[in-house]
């Protein structure tokens, strides 16, 4: 009875205090599911589905977990999902992101508590695929990444729309009168037109794409729309895969490493990538106690070219992207930046992988050649200065460069509510050489750091034809989102940073090239403003919510649980083998 006691469906007994007893109701249980003796013989492949009548992103889970489990059984094992909880972005109060931990915690202990020999990891929408990677990071089971895919593109009036850049200019549009009541009603019913994730380089393909640049996906698999049947058959391959990892075996530790965490920075900024991605990206690796240092992103920034012509930074879609030769194609073009010992969940080297691919067809209006980029620099930058000690982010791809080296006068709103009761009052005295600022949308400000960084152009400048301006928080911004945006101040402004320290009027110096920003007031006048700051009281009393806001690190952590980060490894790995 207890011939294979570490493998398959009699590992991880339950604790009755007799063995075989646990064992023999364990295959009582199991068996009233309709299993055969020999099925249950077999290594088990468990697969963390994310289904969830809240997540429109993950629509065609069912049929991607019965693809993996075709792929599974042919392989030889017995596959079997479980149910995890769901993130569906715009489903969730007060953000999606304050649910990513919790997620990554049911994820782990799901695949620690549950017997079996590998896990395949389902999600699709932003903050499931960096939950999910967080968990197997953390529980360390060989494991592989399947997303969801993007959507496809639907049309308007001759014209290609795709969630969420589109969304956002037509929502422009219709704050600044350009477009009627109507039309903003059509075009709702044609920015979402099939199962997947966001059609263009929000934070979800982002993320798909840093999974496989990690090498945690099957090679080639990010970028495959949701709907094309190439995304079944990589479920298929994916089961497959994960079968041969239980004899190899494989474990996350082995694949997300140094080395290849600065390769997923390195196609971060070639994609012209999410900001988000930075925080997930640092929470991943924070799990297996790898640092990522802005300071080190800057470095890689100013090496590294943005490649890929996609919104919100170029004009195409995600589908463009698969069809222009997709993940393996950037690769091969970024081939001398990256280091190529790194494995990947196949085992195979991505010097293996990038050799074997020599000479595939690349569309190079979508994946520019190196020495003909979108952009020269890459698509992200971190800042440091009094305003933001620890750090603060810019998608310089997704900016008006004209702002970049720019001192503006602040005008300020406190908080959330305080933006959105006076951001379109006429009598809101702004200019469009101001700043905004908010301040109290940062992690522990109980906002739950929200996509808010991108404050709206006051409406009476927007109608007056004012498309960006200087706009800076401690909050997240959109991975669809465009415009000079300032995110993620560190520390934030509800931990006392120097932002909660901001007034209306004073001035701020921005500058993109010396990565600096500024609060130029002096600092007796702040020590005498810092005397004024209230007391801070803890806003949440119970549950999740308190736990959340008493442990969760600030974004230059990744924004991940204290006492969920891995101890902390030395480089080794980073600098070899380019
Ligand atoms: Fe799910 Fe955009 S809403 S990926």
């Amino acid at each position: 009875m207890t011939d294979k006691p570490e493998q398959g469906i009699a590992q991880g007994l339950t604790n009755y205090g007799d063995r075989d007893f646990a064992l023999y109701l364990r295959r009582s249980f199991i068996k009233s599911m309709g299993y055969s003796g020999a099925m249950l013989q077999k290594p088990v492949v468990g697969i963390a589905s994310s289904p969830s009548g809240f997540n429109n992103c993950h629509r065609s889970m069912p049929e991607l977990v019965d693809a993996v489990k075709r792929g599974v059984l042919a392989a030889g094992g017995l596959p079997i999902d479980f149910p995890t909880i769901s993130l569906g972005e715009v489903f969730l109060n007060p953000t999606s992101l304050m649910f990513r931990n919790l997620m990554s915690m049911d994820v782990e202990e799901m695949v620690r508590a549950q017997p079996m020999d590998s896990v395949v990891l389902i999600g699709g929408c932003d903050k499931t695929v960096p939950a999910q990677l967080m968990g197997a990071a953390a529980a360390d089971l060989p494991a592989i990444q399947l997303v969801t895919g993007p959507m496809m593109t639907g049309r308007h009036r001759g014209e290609r729309l795709g969630a969420c850049t589109d969304c956002r200019r037509f929502w422009g549009s219709f704050r600044a009168g350009k477009i009627e009541q109507l039309e903003i009603d059509t075009i709702e019913g044609r920015l979402a037109t099939t199962a997947g994730t966001c059609a263009v380089m929000g934070t979800a393909s982002t993320m798909a794409c840093i999974a496989e640049a990690l090498g945690m996906s099957l090679p080639g698999t990010a970028a495959i729309p949701a709907v094309h049947a190439d995304r079944l058959r990589a479920a298929e391959a994916t089961g497959e895969a994960a079968v041969r990892l239980i004899g190899a075996p494989i474990r996350p530790s082995q694949v997300i490493t140094q080395a290849s965490v600065e390769n997923a920075l390195r196609v971060l900024l070639a994609l012209g990538g999410s900001t988000n991605a930075i925080i997930h990206l640092t929470a991943i690796a924070g799990r297996l106690g790898i640092p990522v240092a802005l300071e080190r992103l800057n470095a890689l920034s100013d090496t590294t070219p943005v490649l890929v012509n996609l919104k919100p930074t170029g004009d195409s879609y995600m589908e463009d992207f698969y069809a222009a030769g997709g993940m393996g194609a950037l690769l091969r073009e970024l081939r001398p930046l990256l280091h190529l010992d790194t494995i990947s969940v196949t085992g195979e080297t991505l010097r293996q992988r990038l050799d074997a691919e020599r000479g595939a067809w690349v569309d190079h209006r979508i994946v520019r050649p190196f020495n003909d980029p979108v952009e020269p620099l890459g698509g992200l930058v971190a800042l440091f200065g009094s305003l933001a000690p620890r750090g603060a982010i810019l998608k310089r791809s997704a900016a008006d460069k004209s702002l970049f080296e720019k001192e503006g006068r602040v005008v300020l709103f406190t908080s959330l509510e305080d933006l959105s009761a006076r951001i379109d009052d006429p009598q809101l005295e702004v200019q469009p050489d101001d700043f905004l600022v908010l301040q109290n949308a940062g992690p522990t400000s109980g906002s739950g750091m929200p996509e808010a960084g991108y404050l709206p152009i006051p409406k009476k400048l927007a109608q007056a034809g004012v498309k960006d301006m200087v706009r800076i928080s401690d909050a997240r911004m959109s991975g669809t989102a465009f415009g000079t945006i300032v995110l993620h101040v560190t520390p934030e402004s509800a931990a006392g940073g120097p932002l909660s320290l901001v007034r209306n009027g004073d001035r701020i110096r921005l500058s993109v090239q010396q990565r600096r920003i500024d609060l130029l007031v002096d600092d007796a006048e702040l020590a005498r403003r810092r005397l004024e700051l209230p007391l801070r009281a803890p806003l949440a009393k119970r549950g999740y919510a308190k736990l959340y806001q008493e442990h969760v690190l600030q974004a230059d952590g990744g924004c991940d649980f204290d006492f969920l980060t891995g101890p902390a490894k030395t480089d080794a790995g980073a600098s070899q083998d380019q």
